[in-house]
This record gives C-alpha cells, structure tokens and sequence, in this order.
C-alpha cells in the first residue's frame, strides 16, 4: 500500500514535469502500457493469496484510474500550450501591407457596376432588385408582351418547368432582361419612381460578344411632369460622367421596344480604326443602349394610373461597356475565372469608384 503511495507520487511528478505531448505519451507507455509498471503489477495479482489479491486488486485499479486522470488534465494543458505556440508562431499582422504581386483584383463587371451605381446614385437614384427566376408575368405580359407577341422572339429565353402546372404559359424563365424589376418596382412603391436595377441577365446566346449570362442595369423614372426632355437630360449626363469626357456626341435613333413608346436606341459618337475605338468626337455611331417613354400598358400592369404618370426608362449591357471602356475585346473570358486575365484587366480593391473620388480612377487599373 506504501508502495503504491509513492509510485503514485513519482508517477505524479513525472507527468508533471512533461514538456511536450511526446514526452507524456512516453510516460504513459512507461506506466500504462503493455510492459508498463501499473500493467505488470497487474500481472502480479495472480500469484498472490484471495485476500490479498482482493485487497491489491482495488488499490492498484484505484491507481489506474488516478494515474490517468492526471495523465489526461497534463493532456491538455500540454496540448492548449502548443496551440497557443503555433498560433503566435503564424500570426498574421494584418496591419502589413499587402504584396502587390498576391493582391485580388476587382471583376471589371463589378467596377462597370460600381460606375454605374455611383453616377446614378448623385443624380439621386435608388438601387432596386428583382430575381433572377421571373414569372413571364413580371418578364413578359406586364412589359406589354402578351403570349405570342412576337417580340417574346427578339429574345431567346431559358424557360424552366414549374412543378406545379404542365400548362407552358405558367413555367418560369431566368429573366431575359432587368426590365421585369421596372413592375416589381411599380408594384412596392408608390411614385415619384427613380430607380437603377443592376444584375444578372440570361439568353442563350454564345459568341465573341454573347455570354449565356450577362449583366443589363435598368432605370426607371416615372413621375406626373416626366418628358423625353428628361430621358435626353439624364442620359446624356450619364454618358459623359461615365466615360469621363466633357463633351460627347450623341443621338437618338428611333427604334422598338414593346415596354416604350416612343422608344429610342442612343448612340454616341466615335473614331473607329481597325485597331482601335475612341470614344468622343469622330465620324463613327456607336449604340450603348435603348430607352423611352413608358408604355401605358406598362404602367397599368404595375398598378399606375397612366392618365396622371409619366416616365422614361432605359436598359444597357454592363458588359458591354466594360469592353468599350476598358478596351477587352472578348466577352467569354469575363467568365472563364482566369487569373491572369484578371490580373490585367482587374481593378485594385481599394480603389473605390466615386463621383468626387475619380470613377476609373486609372491610377488603380492593374496594368
Ligand atoms: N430590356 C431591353 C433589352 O434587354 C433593354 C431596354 C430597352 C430596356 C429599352 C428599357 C428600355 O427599359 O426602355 O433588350
């Protein structure tokens, strides 16, 4: 029983002094293993008398069980110290600045869309979204495209099933447009409506300048005095913040769209060479995007009165002018997550896009 007492101590003492995991696992094979001093103590018991045996038994197994509750508490605090050890050993200090070469960049999208926000957004425009899954409700028939108007054509859609119906006018499409958001936005909120609608679009369509996603941002005033003067005004005012140019040419060119009347297709003029596109005064068009006056029906379908409301809205490719601003000439690699390209045609994170600040700021292009 002495015995017992002071093996107990020396054990105690030793597991105490264990520095690491690897020197206590060594103590406990030493104690607890197959040859270990417990283990073969126990080995002993048959050799002695029934009383004895008895009485040795319980000891030793009150032993075990003290040895390894003091082996396992050493267990942990050994393991929390080399925890702690290896976490401040590989601290970062996030106060460093970064290495250029290992910097992200920002998707030329999101900083088309940065622009675009920050310009709308000092005339006074909210941000508004809708899903990208519509209802050919909220996508076609309250944009003045009944079921077989021939304009559902101009676009072609993804359609997805809807479990519940068979009946094909009631599956659902990914949106061929932002414009659905036009009667979401008529739908919650009452006028005056000045709205930009940024986000994803979907057509299946694939080629140098045709992704099967794509990105459009919508707008959308409406109000009781709002005239094409406006629609003029506005846009006007948008495309020479945004390409960072005084002055810049533009025109109106009639056009089609079944959400407007009278719709138009704006261009702004240019210099085309065969190696390059400079935007501002030259002989060349470009178009960068459709717009007019509210249809009627349109309004009606979002709950509006038309004989008291008026209002303009326009729709253009954030893509599109990705590649036109920033000169990148094929828009399937916006989506092939290749670094490098990114690397090249990226932004710096930090380098926020704002009307005061600079909106290209083209300092921060990664070049
Ligand atoms: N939704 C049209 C498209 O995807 C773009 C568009 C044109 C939107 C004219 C408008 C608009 O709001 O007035 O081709």
């Amino acid at each position: 029983m002495e015995n017992l007492e002071i093996l107990k101590s020396e054990i105690v003492a030793s597991v105490n002094k264990a520095q690491n995991i690897k020197e206590l696992e060594d103590i406990r094979v030493s104690v607890l293993g197959k040859k270990g001093t417990i283990t073969e103590l126990m080995k002993g018991l048959s050799a002695l008398s029934v009383e004895e045996k008895k009485e040795m038994g319980k000891n030793l197994n009150i032993l075990k069980s003290e040895v390894e509750k003091v082996l396992e508490t050493q267990k942990s605090l050994l393991e929390e110290k080399e925890l702690n050890a290896k976490l401040k050993n590989e601290a970062i200090d996030v106060t460093l600045p970064i290495r250029p070469e290992n910097q992200g960049r920002i998707h030329p999208v999101s900083k088309i869309y940065e622009e675009v926000v920050a310009i709308f957004g000092e005339m006074g425009f909210d941000v508004a979204e809708g899903p990208d899954i519509e209802d050919q409700f909220h996508n076609f028939n309250a944009l003045n495209m009944p079921a077989n108007h021939p304009a559902r054509q101009m676009q072609d859609t993804f359609y997805i099933p809807n479990p519940e119906s068979q009946d094909f006018d009631d599956s659902f499409v990914v949106r061929t447009h932002t414009s659905p958001v036009q009667i979401r936005t008529m739908e919650n909120r009452k006028p005056p409506i000045r709205i930009i609608a940024p986000g994803r679009t979907y057509r299946s369509d694939y080629d140098a300048t045709h992704t099967p996603m794509f990105h459009q941002v919508e707008g959308l005033v409406i109000d009781k005095n709002i005239t094409l003067a406006h629609l003029k005004g506005c846009l006007y005012d948008f495309v020479k913040a945004f390409f960072e140019l005084d002055d810049i040419p533009v025109r109106y060119r009639p056009s089609y769209f079944p959400f407007t009347e009278p719709s138009a297709e704006m261009d702004i003029g240019c210099k085309k060479t065969k190696t390059e596109l400079k935007i501002g005064a030259g002989t060349d068009w470009l178009e960068i995007l459709g717009c007019g006056m509210v249809h009627p029906n349109v309004l009606k379908a979002g709950g509006i009165d038309p004989n008291e409301y008026q209002g303009f809205a326009f729709g253009l490719g954030i893509d599109r002018l990705a590649m036109l601003k920033y000169g990148i000439p094929d828009l399937r690699t916006f989506f092939e997550s290749d670094v490098r390209w990114l690397k090249h045609y990226g932004f710096v994170p930090l380098d926020e896009s704002s009307m005061t600040g600079g909106l290209s700021n083209n300092g921060g292009i990664a070049r």
